[in-house]
């Protein structure tokens, strides 16, 4: 564990709960300097060589970590499991008061290694890195589940190793080893591996450049395997909403001919999206929305702002009747909005998808100015800044084996057989995080290609080979 975060011996290390000092002995033999070792514990074991640690503190951590300035650069721990109900006072007051990750408080129903967690992430120096072992609990625990959501998020580079047997005589359970560098920087991967001895895990452990290479680690292992992203959830990375509720689509919607036909300005239309099928490419451009147009696809929606009033022939239109194929504004949309005519559109919209397409949720980026979609299509909007590539890094992993398939628990399958996503569903999909970004756009590019001309399967096949190298 200690190898797998050492670098140069001149950062500062902590152990929180050092116990007989197994980690400041591992420090040693990689040449830490005892001036930089901070080793904590509740009590003081006689075994414990503490001329190891430049400094060695006899306290409860998390009381000596509520008040301490000091920050680290590593953090090593193998914490105390128990859960926060079986702590004495005042131990149990003092866990209680750490905060989550998110600045959420802990509940009794947590567990002491979980604090420990959370309290040694506070004290990490951005660009620090620590590494725990912790129980399988680490997995599935509810009270740790928004932190699973959130380390990608906080570091750099995570990696889960699973290990199937027990590590400890006395844990019945296979053990988690959380390795997580780069506190503080953008994400570059999060990857999960499963190993079936703990001999297993120390040698992942020991050779830095197998992890890095998962896919090395998988084929030439047999104990070992690796699968790239404990994941992130899609809301985490951006927004899904409806296209405008026109309450009309025949009074709204029109094709460029009808537009024409009715003279009405450009100044009171805007180009939308409205059909599955309009989605042509990874990136809609202008010309692919023109040969819309061209194909008289109904690619205009009639939003008439204060300036396009003084048109004649848009007054003209706004006051047509029902009968002369004007708006029906009973409608409660329609009747419920001021004024009546212009129909809410989202505002941010870096890209489109459908819940109904046949070959399921694929992103089509926006290209266009000013293009926005209708609520036959949902509009995605990211989350942050994001350059192009790193979007269509995201894009791809939602066209991945592992996001179709999270994709088939979520979709809901009507009567008719109509499969629909629903805003809400697609969300709570869990993608792997990109392993790198750089050409995801030409990548995500030509695999849209052959999701439109329905090779499915090559295409997730491609997107695949993206996650693995
Ligand atoms: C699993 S042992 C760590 C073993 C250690 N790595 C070693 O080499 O022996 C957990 C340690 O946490 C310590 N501990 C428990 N509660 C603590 C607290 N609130 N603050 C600091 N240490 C604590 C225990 O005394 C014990 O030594």
């Amino acid at each position: 564990m200690v190898a797998s975060i050492a670098s140069s011996q001149f950062v500062s290390w902590l152990d929180p709960c050092c116990g007989k000092g197994a980690f400041l002995k591992a420090m040693a033999s990689h040449e830490v300097v005892p001036q930089n070792v901070t080793a904590i514990d509740l009590v003081r074991e006689s075994s414990l060589d503490t001329s190891l640690a430049g400094q060695f503190i006899c306290d409860d951590f998390l009381n000596w970590a509520a008040t301490t300035g000091q920050q680290f650069d590593r953090i090593v721990a193998n914490p105390p499991y128990v859960g926060l109900r079986r702590l004495r006072s005042p131990l149990r007051e003092t866990a209680l008061a750490v905060k989550e990750l998110d600045g959420k408080e802990i509940g009794l129903g947590a567990n002491y290694w979980f604090v420990f967690l959370c309290a040694s992430v506070a004290l990490l120096r951005p660009g620090g890195s620590l590494c725990f072992v912790l129980p399988a609990a680490w997995d599935y625990a509810r009270y740790s589940a928004s932190f699973r959501r959130q380390i990608g998020e906080k570091f750099g580079e995570v990696e889960i190793h699973r290990c199937l047997e027990p590590m400890f005589e006395d844990v019945k359970d296979g053990s988690i080893v959380l390795v997580a560098k780069q506190y503080a920087e953008q994400n570059r991967y999060v990857k999960r591996y499963r190993h079936k001895a703990p001999k297993h895990v120390i040698a992942a452990l020991n050779n830095r450049q197998t992890v890095s290479e998962g896919r090395q680690l998988s084929n030439t292992h047999k104990d070992s395997s690796c699968s790239v992203g404990e994941g992130r959830l899609l809301s985490d990375i951006l927004r899904i909403r409806l296209g405008g509720v026109t309450g009309d689509v025949g009074y709204f919607l029109m094709s460029e001919r009808q537009r024409r036909k009715l003279r009405l300005p450009i100044c009171s239309v805007r180009p939308v999206v409205s059909k599955a099928r309009h989605l042509v490419s990874a990136t809609i451009t202008r010309t692919d929305w023109k040969r819309l147009c061209v194909n008289s696809e109904r690619v205009w929606l009639f939003d008439p702002p204060p300036r396009a009033r003084r048109s004649k022939t848009v007054n003209a239109y706004l006051r047509l009747e029902k009968s002369e194929g004007g708006c029906d504004r009973r409608g409660f949309k329609i009747h419920s909005r001021n004024p009546w005519y212009r129909t809410p559109m989202p505002r941010k919209v870096d890209g489109f998808i459908s819940g109904m397409s046949r070959l399921g949720p694929w992103i089509s980026f926006n290209g266009m100015t000013g293009l926005n979609a209708t609520n036959t299509l949902y509009t995605v909007e990211f989350k942050g800044s994001s350059t192009s590539d790193e979007r269509a890094a995201w894009a791809l992993s939602l066209l991945t084996t592992q996001a179709r398939k999270a994709l088939r628990e979520v979709r809901r399958v009507y009567p008719d057989r109509l499969i629909k996503y629903e805003p809400g569903d697609l969300l709570k999909v869990r993608l792997n995080v990109p392993p790198r970004v750089n050409g995801a756009s030409a990548r995500y590019a030509s695999i849209v290609r052959m999701i439109l001309t329905g090779d499915l399967l090559r295409a997730r096949k491609q997107a695949d080979l993206w996650f693995e190298g």
